[in-house]
C-alpha cells in the first residue's frame, strides 16, 4: 500500500510550509544522543552510517550529524521532492525560505558556523517500503524515524520494519518516534489532508520483537512527549538488531 496519496501530495506541495514552520521549533531530541552513546557501547565503530527515514526538510539531520560526529555519514531519506529541496537548502545555507519569503531556522542550530560540518549529509529520494533500491543489507548503524511510519496502515508495518531490520548492521539501532492513541481512535485524517495512524506501544513492541529486534528503551507519557491533540500523544521506542 504505502502512504496514501493525499498525505503524499500534502508533503510535496507548498502547503507543507506550515509543517516546516511548526516542526522547526521542536528542540533537538535527547534520544538521538542516547542512541549515539548506546551504539558506542555495543560496537567499536569508526565509519558510521546513519539514515533518517522520512527526514522531511532535514531538521534532524543536523542534530544526528552533530551527535554522531565527523566519522558519520548521515543520509536523509524522503519521499517528497519538495521537502528534499528544502533539506538541500538547509544543508547549504543553514536555513530554508518559505514560499511567502520568510526564513526558517532549525531550533538549536545557528546558521553559518556549523555549515562545514554538514558536508557528510546526503539526501535520497525514495519510499520507506522500498529501501532495497537504495540501501544495502547490513550497512546502517543508526536509523531515525520521527513520525514517518505513523503514515503507514497496519498492513505495511511488518514489511517496513523488516526493511529496517535488513539494512541495519547487527547491533545497529533504530529510534522510532510515533503517536499512541488516547482513547479508542486509531487513525485520523487531519484538516490539511494528512492521515495518521495510532498504534499502542505494546502493538509496536510486538511487531518489532517478531521481526527480530530487542527493545532497549520505551518512553511514553513523560515530559518529552507533547500532547498535541486529544486523540494521540508521542512515544519513542529504541530497538537494537540482535547479532546472529
Ligand atoms: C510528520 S513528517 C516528519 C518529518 C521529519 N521526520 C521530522 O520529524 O521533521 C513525516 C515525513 O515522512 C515522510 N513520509 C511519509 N511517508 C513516507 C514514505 N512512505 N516513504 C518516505 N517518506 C515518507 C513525509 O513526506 C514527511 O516528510
Amino acid at each position: 500500500m504505502t502512504t496514501d496519496s493525499e498525505t503524499v501530495s500534502y508533503y510535496n506541495s507548498e502547503a507543507a510550509d506550515a509543517f516546516i514552520e511548526g516542526s522547526a521549533t521542536i528542540p533537538p531530541d535527547p534520544l538521538v544522543g542516547y542512541c549515539a552513546e548506546t551504539l558506542q557501547q555495543f560496537s567499536k565503530i569508526s565509519d558510521v552510517l546513519c539514515v533518517d527515514l522520512g527526514c522531511g526538510f532535514g531538521r534532524q539531520l543536523l542534530d544526528i550529524a552533530n551527535k554522531f560526529g565527523a566519522n558519520a555519514t548521515v543520509v536523509g531519506f524522503e519521499q517528497s521532492p519538495y521537502l528534499l529541496s528544502k533539506a538541500d537548502e538547509l544543508m547549504h545555507h543553514g536555513r530554508v525560505q518559505l514560499t511567502d519569503g520568510r526564513w526558517i531556522y532549525v531550533n538549536g542550530f545557528t546558521p553559518g558556523e556549523e555549515l562545514s560540518d554538514w558536508d557528510n549529509i546526503q539526501l535520497i529520494h525514495g519510499d520507506v517500503l522500498d529501501l532495497e533500491s537504495h540501501i544495502s543489507s547490513n550497512s546502517v548503524d543508526f536509523i531515525n524515524s520521527n513520525c514517518t511510519h505513523l503514515h503507514l496502515g497496519a498492513e505495511d508495518l511488518s514489511d517496513a520494519m523488516n526493511e529496517v531490520y535488513r539494512v541495519l548492521k547487527p547491533e545497529g539501532i533504530m529510534l522510532l518516534r510515533m503517536k499512541t492513541p488516547i482513547g479508542n481512535q486509531t487513525s485520523r485524517t487531519r484538516a490539511d489532508g494528512r492521515t495518521e495512524y495510532y498504534y499502542s506501544s505494546e502493538y509496536w513492541q510486538s511487531i518489532l520483537e517478531s521481526v527480530g529486534f530487542e527493545v532497549i528503551k520505551v518512553q511514553a507519557g513523560d515530559n518529552l512527549d507533547v500532547e498535541y491533540t486529544k486523540t494521540s500523544q508521542f512515544m519513542a521506542i529504541v530497538v537494537r538488531k540482535i547479532s546472529l
